[in-house]
């Protein structure tokens, strides 16, 4: 591109000059529209227990979800995504308990379709937080073997669509998911439910204060590498999402968010689906330590998320969700 214009003729300074003009050009923006609230559950009742690792981040047992329920609707947030806390007793090798339609997410999914219908729902697909080695899938002889793990995604992803779910969102990086699951979505009359891939899923070290909220980091022994991307490449996204629209996905999700951007711009300048953003939790509390601190302001949140916009991302998933929304709308 060439640039045309000089100082002094050029002053860019005259389209900063005050509040409204800058309003009036501003390219990217952000509303309560865009955010996505993640939301961990555990076993229990009446209990509303704080994560150490996340702060102002809280665990709801089932009975007190319509406490986060009440804010994320009078916010307008779209769209919640659900994390099950499974205690030690529920895990096995295989995570049968994400197969049980009485699990902490098949409940929480009946609670909010019941009671606050017009809230969206959103289910990771995936074993990590059910099995008892903290992997995202089969363990065979040391290895998460994919062909036997799809058959069980399988049977998650349907079992959350008969709940009720209403974006179903593999975040388990085995290859062929989203084929298998838009099959079995189809031929079960599930035509309408959405399938957010995480197509582009680093294994990253950002993701340790969310494996701490679901209980997964004590139990998982080695890293997720032989699954998850290799956070030196970028070449390979091409293929990630090109096989997964391919395979049925209807959007994609890079992540984590905030130091992946590159990769989104990528992906939006490349293919034309929706991009959304995962600002994950070492992310989060990276984020919020520093304010906690005063040594970062709470505009740094508005300006991370603002971030995602303008690499091209739609939404964002991030734990910042109800405090944003609250800000946006002056609650
Ligand atoms: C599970 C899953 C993870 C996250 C979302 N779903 C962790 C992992 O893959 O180990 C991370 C989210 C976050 O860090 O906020 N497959």
């Amino acid at each position: 591109m060439k640039i045309t214009g000089s100082f002094p003729k050029s002053r860019l300074r005259r389209l900063r000059k005050s509040k409204w003009i800058r309003d009036l050009i501003s390219e990217n923006n952000i509303s309560h529209k865009d955010l996505i609230q993640p939301i961990f559950i555990r076993e229990g009742i009446n209990k509303v227990e704080a994560i150490k690792t996340m702060p102002g981040v809280n665990r709801y047992t089932v009975d007190k979800l319509p406490l986060i329920l009440k804010k994320v609707q009078s916010y307008k947030i779209p769209m919640v995504a659900l994390f099950p806390y499974t205690t030690n007793s529920k895990k096995d090798i295989l995570g049968s308990e994400a197969i049980n339609p009485d699990n902490l997410v098949c409940k929480s999914i009946r609670l909010i379709k019941k009671k606050f219908p017009s809230i969206g729902v959103m289910c990771d697909v995936a074993l990590d937080p059910y099995t008892s080695h903290g992997h995202d899938g089969i363990l065979i002889k040391d290895q998460i073997d994919n062909d036997e793990t799809l058959k069980v995604l399988v049977k998650q992803a349907l079992l959350q669509a008969k709940m009720g779910c209403d974006i179903i969102a593999p975040s388990d990086m085995m290859d062929g998911r989203i084929g298998y699951i838009r099959n079995a979505l189809d031929k079960s009359n599930f035509k309408n439910v959405n399938i957010l891939s995480y197509a582009v899923k680093y294994a990253s070290n950002f993701y340790g204060p969310f494996r701490d909220a679901v209980g997964s980091k004590r139990k998982l022994k080695k890293d997720k590498k032989t699954y998850q991307m290799d956070f030196r490449n970028s070449f390979e996204v091409f293929r990630e999402v090109g096989f997964d629209i391919n395979e049925g996905a209807d959007m994609v999700m890079v992540k984590p968010g905030m130091i992946y951007l590159d990769i989104i711009s990528k992906i939006k300048n490349n293919f034309k689906i929706p991009v959304l953003a995962y600002q994950v939790s070492g992310e989060y509390s990276l984020i919020k330590n520093a304010i906690n601190k005063k040594i970062l302001n709470d505009e740094a949140i508005i300006e991370s998320l603002m971030a995602f916009k303008r690499a091209g991302a739609c939404a964002i998933v991030t734990y910042f969700a109800l405090d944003i929304a609250k800000k946006l709308n002056k609650l």
